[in-house]
């Protein structure tokens, strides 16, 4: 057998969980730079999203005016968004030595579908595991914040006018079961999730991130 030693090392698969208005994206943007100013080539990208048939589910998933989507059509639209975006863009990004920060993943649906829609974790994972074909990340950092702060940083975020989607218009309790599911999962999975509050100062946040990433580079 032989050795190819001129194959790049697999990058790292960093995915960034969390309630909404729980302050993903500036993370994200973060962690990239941080990473690309260490001289490492990244990919930020999103779910729903990714590709452009990945971009064109996730309209339709959240944007209001398309009809009563039922739990288990939501849950398959998720995972055939993501099924296209782990093919077509993380796991190529991802052979070639590519860091990929994404945000959001498959504990989104876990939570979103699963819990707050009540179809199962179990049932959701399988469907998941089909979509991904098995693709974990390497690190999930979980940006941890209530119901009502998530909702008044949107809030914040939009001058002060409520602009939700389809999935931000639940009510707070749905949030609520939200948050306590992502909490499980970390507790069940210790060795890839970082739980941050996301409350925190965003240097502080940060830079715990940052100290996190290094031990795993
Ligand atoms: P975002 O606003 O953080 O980009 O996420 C889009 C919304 O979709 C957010 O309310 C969470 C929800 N969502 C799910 O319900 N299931 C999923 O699998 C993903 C990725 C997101």
């Amino acid at each position: 057998m032989s050795i190819n030693s001129s194959a790049p090392a697999r990058g790292l698969f960093i995915v960034f969980e969390g309630g909404d208005g729980a302050g993903k994206s500036t993370q994200v943007q973060r962690t990239s730079q941080w990473l690309q100013s260490a001289g490492a080539t990244v990919l930020t990208t999103r779910e729903p999203g990714g590709t452009q048939i990945s971009e064109e589910l996730r309209s339709l998933v959240l944007d209001h005016g398309h009809g009563e989507i039922d739990a288990r059509t939501e849950a398959l639209m998720y995972a055939a968004a993501r099924a296209a975006h782990v093919q077509q863009v993380i796991i190529p990004a991802l052979d070639a030595g590519t860091h990929v920060i994404c945000d959001r993943f498959v504990d989104s649906s876990l939570a979103y579908q699963g819990v707050g829609r009540g179809l199962g974790v179990d049932a959701v994972a399988a469907i998941n595991s089909f979509a991904t074909g098995g693709l974990h990340p390497d690190a999930t950092i979980l940006l941890d914040i209530s119901a009502q702060d998530g909702r008044s940083r949107r809030i914040a975020n939009t001058g002060g006018i409520e602009e939700s989607d389809r999935l931000e218009s639940e009510p707070d309790d749905f949030h609520e079961r939200i948050r306590m599911a992502f909490k499980e999962l970390a507790a069940e999975n210790p060795q890839r999730y970082l739980v941050l509050d996301a409350t925190e100062d965003i240097e502080q946040l940060q830079s715990q991130i940052v100290t996190h990433l290094t031990g795993l580079l």
